[in-house]
Order: structure tokens, then sequence, then C-alpha cells
């Protein structure tokens, strides 16, 4: 167990050296110690970000989940596994041992195999926070096949893309979602969306919500029966360590969704491994992350990396705010959690509540909070480590990407002395680089730069689905053998880092990666609109809120641009979801522009913030007369 726990300073200075002087060294003692293999690699890594081509565990043999259920069951077989935590406070909690996650997990496989998904093929999993969830991930994951989860707020046009995009040939989705007091059609979404999927043959609805829903014939079956119906083992097929486990989309600045698509043996080691160290998880600990399994943090956080250690991991299907602000604290009290992560957004939220909701819970299990999806600000972080931590949890400040698989700069609790705001040092085998904007890495300490990675990490994503061109363009090619983040980040006098914000076009709204391409996309299909441009803008509890600039075709009175204002957030909800709804929507009559017709978006962002004192040199503009008036107008 050396390696795997790290238990000081030093300890955690000598296992970074090992691992960036020898990295294949290291990993294979990892990979060696702490996984079930069933066949063993040829070579520990081999890459070429020129391509960029990266192999981790060449030629090993595995399933994941055989790492995650099956090794467990003769030890810890009666343990809870997935702790499952209702929307309704008056639903019983579930307890799914690892035997029983074994057996529920083996009759989903059958079924899917009976329903002819094969290995390699796409399944779309699009459900909400109930243990089919992560039952079906881990089916697909058994028999070999791709999942693509998508998150259950994304619309049906943005399901719909994605399905098409990555060819899924089945569906699982839900009668319908409970979100806090309000219920979601997700079966309805999924009929919308497979009006535009041809491909998808077989569609399984498992029951949540108790709804009349339609079911086409032919197609779409209930999930239940076919269960209740299936043998309760499957014997797991033998992936490759490079084989593909799953597909994620994540926003890009540009054009449709990119779908990251992870590997086996390497997502498997890192997740393992990063779970263990940056929780400090031990044998009986409950851990809890609230994230949603849509996103990459519940992929990595909730199913694959605690289960892989064999820990109980809550998953909870409701929201921070109902019934009451409470809701959090009381769940962490019942289920006397001892682990929390959470997002900044959520923080802040709850936050502006009375501390009241707090102070009713005994907190006292709490061992270590984390945070993760954007940068936290001072204030969050004070309230969190005062009244939830109450100064003896750490606070892990987490930084990573869907693209990562898995965290990459976070203080190691009990460990690293954590500074408020800074994510610290970054893990085991990390090597980041700060680059400036000649494109030369920037060495030593107290600079600021865009941050990138330049040595391979066994959780990277290898590829972007069906356009491994466009993987290159966007990740490998601003900086030579150079993995680049799309983040900007500052090392400060003793080499922890800061990350101050993405420095391209996705904007981060309460934690949520948005690309402002499809949602410009979005709004300007709409008749009226002749041209538009989104720009995110700060707000208290969100980090960042959307602010888009329209041109009108005809600027109609002043109530018409009322109904305006309403239909464009409709236009945003259908086609992509509500999470990217604007906040504020200012007719203009035009954009300021370069000379080459490129928006000049740094404008924006000043005159959206408020901050007009200072907006540089307007004058090579194509038209800096309209900067004065989007001024006078602003909201
Ligand atoms: O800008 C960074 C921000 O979230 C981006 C990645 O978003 P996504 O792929 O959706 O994954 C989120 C969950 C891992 C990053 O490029 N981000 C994530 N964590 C942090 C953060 N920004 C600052 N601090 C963090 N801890």
């Amino acid at each position: 167990m050396s390696n795997y726990s790290i238990k000081n300073l030093e300890e955690y200075f000598q296992l970074y050296r090992k691992s960036v002087r020898e990295p294949e060294t290291f990993w294979e003692e990892i990979a060696e110690e702490h996984f079930v293999w069933r066949k063993r690699w040829t070579k520990v890594l081999q890459w070429d970000f020129s391509k960029p081509e990266v192999t981790w565990f060449e030629n090993a043999k595995l399933n994941i989940t055989e790492n995650c259920i099956d090794r467990h069951l003769h030890i810890r077989g009666d343990k809870t596994a997935i702790l499952f935590e209702p929307n309704d406070p008056k639903e019983k909690a579930q307890h799914i041992t690892y035997n029983e996650l074994y057996s529920r997990v083996c009759k989903m496989a059958n079924v899917l195999k009976d329903k002819g998904v094969k290995k390699g093929d796409r399944v779309c999993i699009y459900l909400p926070m109930i243990p089919e969830l992560a039952v079906s991930v881990l089916a697909c994951a058994r028999i070999g096949a791709v999942h693509s989860v998508v998150f259950a707020g994304f619309s049906a046009q943005a399901l719909s893309t994605r399905i098409n995009d990555s060819d899924c040939k089945m569906v699982i989705t839900s009668d319908g979602s409970f979100r806090g007091s309000k219920t979601i059609d997700l079966k309805g979404i999924v009929d919308l969306a497979l009006e535009e999927c041809k491909g998808v043959h077989s569609v399984l609805v498992a029951k949540r919500i108790n709804s009349e829903v339609k079911m086409k014939q032919g197609r779409d079956q209930w999930l239940q029966p076919l269960l209740d119906k299936a043998k309760a083992t499957y014997t797991a097929e033998v992936m490759d360590a490079e084989d593909p486990l799953f597909i994620l989309y994540t926003s890009g600045s540009t054009g449709k969704p990119k779908g990251m698509v992870h590997s086996s043996a390497g997502y498997m080691v890192y997740t393992a491994y990063t779970f263990k160290n940056i929780f400090k998880y031990q044998e009986n600990d409950v851990y809890w992350c609230t994230a949603d399994i849509g996103w990459i943090t519940g992929h990595s956080y909730i199913v694959y990396g605690p289960l892989a250690n064999g820990a109980t991991t809550v998953m909870f299907e409701g929201v921070p705010t109902y019934p009451h602000y409470g809701r959090f604290w009381q769940i962490v009290e019942k289920h006397k959690v001892n682990q929390f992560y959470t997002a900044p957004t959520a923080i802040r939220a709850l936050a502006k509540e009375s501390l009241d909701y707090v102070d009713k819970h005994d907190l006292s299990s709490l061992k270590v909070l984390g945070t993760v999806g954007e940068p936290i600000n001072e204030e969050a972080w004070h309230w969190y480590n005062n009244n939830i931590g109450k100064h003896k949890s750490p606070i892990v400040d987490t930084w990573w990407q869907t693209e990562t698989g898995g965290i990459m700069i976070s203080p190691i609790p009990y460990v690293t002395p954590t500074t408020p705001t800074f994510a610290t040092l970054p893990f085991i085998g990390v090597q980041l680089a700060l680059m400036d904007e000649k494109g030369e890495e920037l060495k030593g300490n107290q600079v600021e730069g865009r941050l990138c990675i330049k040595f391979p990490w066994p959780s990277m994503a290898r590829t972007i689905w069906g356009d491994h061109k466009r993987y290159f363009d966007t990740y490998f090619s601003a900086y030579d053998n150079k993995y680049f983040t799309g983040d900007g980040a500052k090392r400060d006098a003793v080499g922890y880092y800061r990350i101050t914000g993405r420095v391209d076009d996705v904007i981060i709204v309460s934690g949520h990666n948005l690309g402002t391409a499809p949602i410009e996309d979005a709004i300007n299909e709409h008749p009226a609109v002749a041209e538009s441009a989104i720009v995110g803008f700060p707000h208290d509890i969100k980090g960042n809120a959307l602010y888009g600039f329209v041109i009108l075709k005809e600027i109609g009175e002043s109530r018409k641009q009322e109904n305006l204002r309403k239909e464009i957030n409709q236009q945003i909800t259908e086609h992509i979801g509500p999470i990217a709804k604007l906040d504020k929507i200012q007719f203009v009559p035009g954009l300021p522009k370069t000379r080459s017709g490129k928006i000049m978006r740094r404008i924006l962002r000043k005159i959206a913030s408020g901050d007009t004192s200072n907006l540089g040199d307007i004058s090579t503009l194509l038209n800096p007369e309209v900067v004065e008036a989007i001024i006078e107008d602003a909201q």
C-alpha cells in the first residue's frame, strides 16, 4: 500500500519527483498493486503529442467493473456501495450493497445484451440521479458498450445532436424526474429528440415518477419487467486497456459539442488513485459528491473512483434548496458523511441563507471538504471553512476538466497547507507549464500565463469522437508538445497555482461549461434576430451569468421587445436547455468588430460587467460609434 496513500508533504514531494523522473515505473507500481487485470501490459506508456497519440498499459486486458464490483464481493459484499438519497426527504434512502450492485449490474448487462447491444456499441443514457443511472453506466462497461451519458437537464435538440454524433443505437431513460418541487417529463423529451435520430432502435424506460407516458411499439419498453426476468450473473467482457469506456460531451468555444473519449485502464488507475488521496478515503467512510453523473465529476468521483476503492458513495437525486436550504446539511447528518464534495455555486447559494439551516445539524462526521468546477471566491471559501468545516476539515479546491478525466491540481488533505482560492499543487504525475503570449514557457514562481500540461497522465481523453483533427486543433496546436487547457493561471511565490478562468469563449455558469457559439446559433435562428454575441458577467451566486447583445432585423416598440426577450430565452431552452438562458438581453444597433469582422468580445465583456471606464483602444474598430450607443443603453 506504500505509494497508494500519501501521508505527509515530504512523501508528496518524493512521490511527485519519482512520478516525473520515472513516470512509467511510478504508474506501473500503482497499477500492479491495486487493480485486477486479465492480462498484464507490455508497455506502460507510449506517447506523441504532435499527433496526438497516447497509450497507457498497452495490450493489458481488464474490465473496469471487475475492479469496481467483483473484487470487493468477498471482502465487503455487504457493505453499502451506493447510498441513494431521494429528492423527497420523506422517501426512504436505499442502501445498495456491493452484492446487490453486482446482481443489479449483471441483470442490466443481460438486458442490454438481449436487446442486441454489443461490445463497442454506443448507448445513450438520459436518466436522473437514480440508482438505474449508475447501474446502466456500469452495465455498459461490463459488456464493453461505450456509454454516453447526457445530463438530464439538456433539451431534446441537445440530446439528439449528442445521440447522432456518436451514433447511439439505444437510449436508457425514465418516465420523468423529480427536481425539487418540480417533475420533468424526460420520456417526452426523448420522444422529441428521437424524431431526429434514425439510428436508435430501442428505448428502455425506468419508472420513477409514475407518469403516463406514450410507449412507441417495437421501440420502447419498461425496464423493470426486463430486469425481473434477467439472470443475476454476467461474465464481464474482456476489454483492451485502450478500448473506449465512455464518451462525454463538453461544450467547445465553437461549433457542436465535443464528445470526449475516455479509455478503460488509464482512466481507472488515475481516478481510483486520485480519489483515494484527494478525499483521504478510509474503509467505512461515507463519501458524498453532490454532482450529477451527467457531468465528468459524477463519472469519476461518484461512480468509478469511489467504487474502485470499495467506497460507500452517496447519490443524491435532489437539489440543495428543496424542501429547504438545509437539505445538504440534513443529509450530511443523516448519513454521517465524512467527505463532502460540491461546487462553489452551491456554496454561494447556501451562504446567502440563514446560518440556522446549518447550525441545526450535526456536521461533526465531516473530515474533508471539496470544491470543483469553477474558481471559488474568497468569501465562499471562508464561509465553507468556518461554518461547514468548522476549521477542522481541510478544503480541497480541485482543478480539472472533462478532458483530463481526473483531478489535476489539488491540495492533499492534512498534507498540503491550503490557501483560499488556490488549487495549490499539481497532483502526482501531473507536469504543468504556464505559457506566455509568445509561446514560451514561464519558468520560476510569481508568474501568470496560460495553463498547459506537458506530459501525459493516465486518464487524459484520447480523442474527440469522430474528429481526431479537432482534438489536435483544440488542445495540441496552440503550443508544441503541450496540452492546452483553455484556462489561465498564476503560480505564486511558493509554487501554488491559482486558476484565473477561461481564456477562450467558454463561459462557466453555475459550474457548467457553456460555449458562446451554440448559444448564439440558437438565438440567431429566431426570425427577428440578425446577429448576436454572448459574454459572461460576474454574478453573486452563479459565478458568471450570460449577457446577450442582440441585433434585431427591425427595432420594434418596447412591448414587442419584452416578448422577444422571452422568446429568445425560450429558443435557447429548446436548443440547449434552461442552464444556458440569458440573464440580460440588450438589443443593440451593431456589434463592435475588428476590421477583419471579428466581434470584439473584450469590449462587450467590459460593458456587461459595468466597467466602461477603460475600454482600451477602440479606434481600430470597424465601427467605433456602436460602442457609445451600446454603453448608453446598457442594463
Ligand atoms: O475553467 C476550469 C473550470 O472548469 C473547466 C472544466 O469544466 P468541465 O469540463 O465542465 O469540468 C468541470 C469539473 C471537473 C476548467 O477548464 N474549473 C474546474 N475546476 C476548477 C475550475 N476553475 C477553477 N478552480 C477549480 N477548482
